[in-house]
């Protein structure tokens, strides 16, 4: 791994999160407002070859795992062209992708050949009608049905994301983790998060304890799984089940100091931190011809101004950022 992917903290860098979009075909209140976000106009963001140039160079210094994020990867037109790239890049061990699940099934096989190897699927609630609530928009049973095809086609663990929200799903924890008694899914309970417009409050926040809490007063033989030390997500198993259960922390019990991630977002902006406010283009260099030796250093010089870990939630929700849609989680 070149030096450029380590900061001042010793942590190497070797996941790469990159933006496909802004839009989506989903509302999600804890991703954006009701109006929706502003989008960046399209010759501003970066095209599929700049994509694959400037991941190109981040494998080649020794980035291994790259997952696609969003606004929603899969209504990216050139969706199954850009995995076809970038599943070729000499060095990539993972590429993975974190969905809707909205338009996936249809897609599904097609992005598999392309050499989609990781699949996360985001669904926050088993009712319906709450998840038109939720998400200002209907799909539930679609959602349904890309995770049964994405188990179909061999995906294992499946792994589904839920943001937890007091009040809204925190009475479905026990549902999701009956889940995993027969299918070989793995569910994350996702502690809610601060971004710029999905009015946060510490009151919607459901701790780690308190859901951890939950499920082992209804389920018994839950063991803790020793996780990877750069994972996001504290991992357990339920003898007898199938699937797994796993908590991701960002706010009660952070994982920053194992932190491997970097993000590229769909306007070019490169982010070292979710949580932190600084970026820097990697698109205008790019763009004005510069060598990749060049955006080597640009590269490297945000990756050393990484800070330890996060300001901690109230701090970080006093600070301004992107909402969620530009980010990608
Ligand atoms: P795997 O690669 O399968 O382990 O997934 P992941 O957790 O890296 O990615 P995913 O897109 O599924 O994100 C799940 C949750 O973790 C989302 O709420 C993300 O916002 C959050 N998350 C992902 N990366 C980070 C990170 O670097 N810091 C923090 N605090 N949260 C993160
Ligand atoms: N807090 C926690 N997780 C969030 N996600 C989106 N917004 C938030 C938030 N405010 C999750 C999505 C998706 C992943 C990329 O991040 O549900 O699964
Ligand atoms: Fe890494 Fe920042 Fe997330 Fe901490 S908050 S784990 S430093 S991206």
């Amino acid at each position: 791994v070149s030096d450029m992917l380590a900061d001042s903290f010793g942590r190497l860098h070797t996941y790469l999160r990159i933006s496909l979009t802004e839009r989506c075909n989903l509302r999600c209140q804890y991703c954006m407002p009701a109006e929706g976000a502003e989008l960046t106009p399209s010759p501003q963001l970066l095209s599929q070859n700049e994509i694959v140039r400037l991941a190109n160079l981040f494998v080649s210094s020794g980035v291994t795992k790259i997952r696609l994020t969003g606004g929603e990867p899969t209504i990216r037109k050139d969706i199954e062209d850009i995995c076809l790239q970038l599943s070729k890049l000499n060095g990539l061990k993972t590429l993975a992708m974190t969905t809707n699940g909205i338009v996936l099934a249809n897609k599904l096989p097609r992005l598999k050949e392309c050499g989609l190897s990781l699949l996360n699927i985001s669904l926050d609630t088993l009712v319906p009608a709450k998840f038109e609530l939720m998400t200002r928009r209907k799909g539930h049973e679609r959602v349904m049905k890309s995770i049964d095809a994405a188990i179909e086609l061999g995906y294992n663990p499946v792994k589904v994301n839920c943001v937890v929200m007091r009040g809204f799903n925190d009475d479905e924890i026990c549902d999701f983790v009956e889940l995993t008694r027969e299918k070989p899914i793995n569910i994350r309970f996702i502690e809610f998060m601060p971004f710029d417009g999905n009015v946060w409050n510490v009151k919607k926040l459901v701790p780690y304890s308190e859901m951890l809490d939950i499920v082992v007063k209804r389920f018994t033989g839950l063991t803790r799984i020793k996780d990877d030390p750069v994972e996001t997500a504290k991992n357990f198993r339920i003898d007898g089940h199938q699937g797994t259960v796993s908590f991701i922390t960002s706010m009660t019990e952070h994982f920053c100091a194992g932190c491997n991630r970097l993000r590229l977002l769909a306007d070019g902006n490169f982010k070292v931190c979710l949580f932190g406010p600084s970026e820097v283009s990697l698109r205008d260099p790019l763009r004005s011809g510069v060598d990749d030796n060049e955006l080597k250093e640009i590269i490297g010089a945000a990756i050393k101004r990484k800070k330890a870990a996060h300001a901690g939630m109230f701090d970080i929700a006093k600070t301004p950022n992107r909402p969620m849609i530009h980010i990608g989680g």
